[in-house]
Order: C-alpha cells, then sequence, then structure tokens
C-alpha cells in the first residue's frame, strides 16, 4: 500500500535506530519537503506558511474565498529521538490520501509537536486563518484498543500538560580528595527530587509527571556534579488536578497547554463515518498532546481518529506497531467522516447512508 511506502520513506530520513526527526532540523525539513511533492502528485496546491507549517489544498478549496470556511485534516512529520514510524506520520501521509480521494479539504502539515506544539500554537495566534473544521488520525500510542480487540476509536480529548525544568545547585571538587561526609553533590541532591517528582503524580489520580532529560555539570568522571539541569513533563486529565500537580511539584511552568475536549460536528463525523462501516464506537481519552488539542482550544470543530497501536501500545520508540489491515480501515473512515463535514449537516447522522 503506497501509505506504507511513504512511511518507510519518512522513516528512513534522519538516519536510525528509529525516527529521528527533530524539530528545526534538516530531517524535518526533508520530511515537509517530501510531504509537499506528494501534495503535488496529487494535484493540491501546496503553500506554507510563516511559521513553516505546510498545507496542501484541494481545488475545491481554492475557489473558496475565504479559509475558514474549509476543513483541514492533518498532523506532524517531526519527532522525538528514536521515536516510531507512525507517531505524527501517519496522520499526514493518511491526510493526504483522505483530501486527494474526497477532491476537498486541505492538508496540513504542523511543525515542531513533539517539543510543543509550534506550530499549530504559532498558526491559532494569527486567528484569521483558522478552519472550519480540523481532523487528525493518529496512532492511540496505548494498549486500550488493543486490549479492546477494536482496530479504532475515536477521541474524547485531550490532557493538560506542562513542561518546565528542575535545576540543583551544588559545589565541585575532586572526586579523590573530598571527603564522602561534607560534599555539596548536585546530582546526590537530584535523586530524592526525581522520586518527589514521581510520588507527587502518584498521589493525583490520572496524573503522570516525566523527568526525561538531564544534564550533569561540569560533567567530568572525577569531578563532584556542582549543578543539575532536569526537564519536566507533568499531564493531567483536567485542570484542577493540572493545577494540584504543577504546585505539588512546586515548578513554574515554560509553557502549559489546557485539557481539551471534542464535542463538535467533527467528532459527530467520525461517529457518522464508523457506524457506516458497521464498526462498534469506542471512545478514549488521550493521554497524549496532539496539534487537535491546540485547535480544538482555540475554538475550532476538532476530533481525532485513533487507530489500534500494537506492541502493547508502545509510542516514541522503534517497536511503535500498527497493523496494514488497521491503518487501511483508519483511512477510509478518515476520508468517510472528511466527506460527511464537507458535505454538511445532512450527513453527519450515524444512520446516514452514502
Ligand atoms: C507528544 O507526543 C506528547 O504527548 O508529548
Ligand atoms: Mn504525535
Ligand atoms: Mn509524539
Amino acid at each position: 500500500m503506497r501509505i506504507f511506502e511513504r512511511l518507510d520513506e519518512l522513516y528512513a530520513i534522519g538516519g536510525g535506530p528509529g525516527a529521528n526527526r527533530p524539530h528545526g532540523s534538516a530531517a524535518e525539513d526533508g520530511a515537509h519537503q517530501l510531504a509537499a511533492s506528494w501534495c503535488e502528485d496529487a494535484e493540491l496546491e501546496v503553500e506554507v506558511d510563516r511559521h513553516g507549517n505546510l498545507f496542501g489544498r484541494a481545488k475545491r478549496v481554492r475557489s473558496v474565498e475565504k479559509v475558514s470556511d474549509t476543513v483541514w485534516v492533518g498532523s506532524h512529520l517531526d519527532t522525538v529521538p528514536q521515536g516510531g514510524r507512525f507517531d505524527g506520520a501517519l496522520g499526514v501521509v493518511a491526510a493526504i490520501e483522505a483530501v486527494e480521494r474526497v477532491g476537498s479539504g486541505s492538508v496540513v502539515v504542523f511543525r515542531g509537536e513533539e517539543v510543543g506544539c509550534i506550530g499549530s500554537r504559532a498558526l491559532c495566534e494569527d486567528r484569521a486563518a483558522l478552519p472550519r473544521a480540523f481532523l487528525e488520525l493518529h496512532v492511540e500510542q496505548g494498549p486500550i484498543l488493543s486490549d479492546r480487540n477494536m482496530q479504532v476509536g475515536v477521541a474524547t480529548g485531550i490532557v493538560g500538560y506542562a513542561r518546565g525544568e528542575i535545576v540543583l545547585e551544588g559545589r565541585a571538587g575532586h572526586a579523590g580528595t573530598t571527603p564522602m561526609i561534607g560534599r555539596d553533590d548536585a546530582l546526590v541532591a537530584a535523586a530524592p527530587e526525581i522520586q518527589r517528582v514521581r510520588d507527587a503524580a502518584l498521589a493525583i489520580p490520572g496524573s503522570v509527571a516525566t523527568i526525561g532529560k538531564m544534564q550533569v555539570e561540569p560533567g567530568g568522571a572525577n569531578v563532584i556534579p556542582s549543578r543539575v539541569w532536569m526537564s519536566l513533563d507533568v499531564r493531567a486529565p483536567d485542570v484542577d488536578r493540572l493545577d494540584a500537580l504543577i504546585a505539588a511539584i512546586g515548578f513554574e511552568p515554560g509553557y502549559r497547554v489546557e485539557p481539551a475536549q471534542f464535542s463538535g460536528s467533527a467528532p459527530q463525523a467520525l461517529r457518522a463515518a464508523i457506524a457506516a462501516s458497521d464498526l462498534p464506537l469506542v471512545e478514549l481519552a488521550s493521554g497524549a498532546g496532539h496539534d487537535a488539542g491546540i485547535l480544538a482550544s482555540a475554538g475550532v470543530d476538532a476530533a481525532m481518529l485513533f487507530v489500534r497501536s500494537l506492541n502493547g501500545g508502545l509510542s516514541h520508540s522503534p517497536d511503535e506497531l500498527s497493523s496494514d489491515d488497521d491503518v487501511a480501515l483508519a483511512v477510509e473512515v478518515l476520508s468517510d467522516a472528511l466527506a460527511r463535514l464537507v458535505e454538511g449537516e445532512a450527513s453527519l447522522a450515524p444512520t446516514a447512508s452514502r
């Protein structure tokens, strides 16, 4: 299937192991260029906005005066270090398929999703450019669909999250000559801090907290650490729990994304498409952040379709996996939902035949 060949092509950019297309890299640029060429092959009109987000507009859209009348479909092409084949990339190649099949709507490829939804947040600040609706197909990145033996599901909403840092200062010294008693070792001080962060999240049901990066200075094997910098990523299903977690850990978020709910005609179109395919409806919340959450928070009628993740739901890992059959089905559902959104209210009812 063309989708899998394209996923392979994207995966090869940046070198292995895993997908390596961090935001701002030549690899992210290369992936955008490749997606632009696929949009051109599909006879979509390619455009790049001032934030670097890529658009591929179907012909029918070009005659529409206001961009706000359109339906967008898309995701992102940047990855975490050593990421998987599907995260973001699947949503982009599927969007190109859907817009080409339906002959309407716009593909959108956002910049820098993994590092704080850079492109979608910047675009939402230019409010004039926002679409009528947005659909994002994404791997579930968790085990729920697989555990229930379901191929696809519709997202109800997205957790809120915040990112920040923890810095600990100590005093450098000679590793061989400085007695253990009286040392001021910043890395030793970091150990209980890491456990305190974990315990804060454990105490608030449904919340999570992760320290994923650490820098130890000055970084010599024979030097007592004088400074430790750690990244912090915290998430919770609602504002109250997110506030409580940030307060319990005691940090100043560098940025924060509020929880988002999907409730308009876009999720309705996905539900109608699922019903039309005689599939059972599974609805689930997303613990991962997504561009769709940013657009929903900005007032766009947004929705997400999840496709089953295999390998226990592993994601942000080269072992991320979804099956050909599940992906093919998800692209059918996505295309049908796009057609329903373009056609309007009458085709949004779950029983509407096509
Ligand atoms: C994006 O994948 C995130 O949830 O961090
Ligand atoms: Mn993603
Ligand atoms: Mn991701």
